[in-house]
């Protein structure tokens, strides 16, 4: 493994951290890490230092919560596997059993905050988020995500000086409280509009950059809802759209089985696809990824078509 020693500091201090939560998954993190050049790992390191300061002193609790959520993913892929597809079929079982329910919503977020570090696919999204996609946006772009969860990617809009107006949705009053934690840990100097709202629910607006992640596999009619989020688009904005597929997961409805297939449902939406990218299961390559059905993270950065 690269070793993740003192030159790395505060993902080695992490990385500890989970392991004695976790001693089982310690080939997982070799694996994870034994590919990675310096450089790669000195960036991790930048990144793990954003995930300590929104961790504060519930680090415990999330390296727990990371354990019991790669626990309850276990359960999901095996239904997947056994019926090819995910287990639930209604955005209602979605909202009963997930996202009114407070603490399991919370072990939820505090774990998928985790894999923003341990799991490779979500580390790049995140990178190209940060690099590709806020990085080519206009001056003073209003922003808006729908979904912000663990308020991670909606950290990094709202501490970009370039940006405007930033605000959020979710549907999930859990969700809200996380994020607005995570941006006073984060420490900014202006806090976002954050409202609970389901997106079909409630006024439009128009932004120039919008961000839709992880939250489209949760939708029970996934064409409708990307005909709302075109909508919520000005006519030059560009949309980030991150959908993990072939990812089991408890609140997860809607599949593609390519990444190809995914990106025709898109444009078939009315966008016109600006840019993307497919990122592998850790561990994986984007090949093997495809052949054996596993997790791709697909991101695409689209425009409106008209
Ligand atoms: C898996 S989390 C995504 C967190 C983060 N965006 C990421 O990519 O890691 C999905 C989020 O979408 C929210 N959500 C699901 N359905 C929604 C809806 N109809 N309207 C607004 N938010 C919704 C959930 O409450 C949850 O916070």
């Amino acid at each position: 493994m690269q070793r993740i020693d003192a030159r790395y500091p505060v993902l080695k201090a992490l990385l500890e951290t989970q392991l004695a939560a976790a001693p089982a998954h310690e080939k997982f993190f070799r694996r994870r890490f034994e590919t990675m050049d310096d450089a790669q790992a000195a960036s991790l390191d930048e990144f793990a230092g954003h995930i300590a300061r929104l961790v504060g002193d519930e680090l415990e609790e999330h390296v727990e919560d990371y354990v019991w959520l790669c626990s309850q993913q276990v359960n999901e892929e095996l239904h997947f596997r056994r019926h090819g597809r995910y287990r639930l079929n209604t955005f209602e079982e979605a909202y009963r059993d997930v996202y009114s329910n407070k603490e399991y919503m919370t072990r939820y977020m505090n774990g998928l905050l985790m894999t923003q570090l341990w799991w490779s696919n979500h580390t790049r999204a995140m990178e190209f988020y940060r690099t590709s996609f806020l990085a080519s946006n206009t001056e003073g772009y209003s922003h808006l995500e729908i979904g912000p969860g663990h308020g991670l990617f909606l950290y990094f809009a709202a501490a970009d000086p370039r940006a405007g107006k930033v605000s959020a949705w979710d549907i999930s009053d859990a969700s809200i409280a996380m994020t607005a934690k995570a941006l006073r840990r984060l420490g900014l100097a202006e806090q976002p509009a954050l409202e609970l709202r389901d997106l079909f629910r409630g006024p439009v607006g128009s932004f120039d950059s919008l961000v839709f992640s992880e939250v489209l596999e949760h939708m029970e009619k996934p064409a409708e809802t990307l005909a709302l989020v075109r909508s919520l688009l000005a006519p030059e904005g560009r949309l980030f759209l991150n959908m993990p597929i072939n990812s089991p997961a408890p609140d997860h409805l809607f599949n593609a089985e390519t990444p190809e297939e995914l990106e025709r449902f898109v444009v078939d939406a009315g966008f016109r696809i600006i840019d993307r990218a497919f990122f592998p299961a850790t561990n994986q390559t984007l090949d093997a990824a495809r052949r054996k059905k596993l997790t791709i993270s697909c991101v695409f950065v689209a425009g409106r078509a008209d």
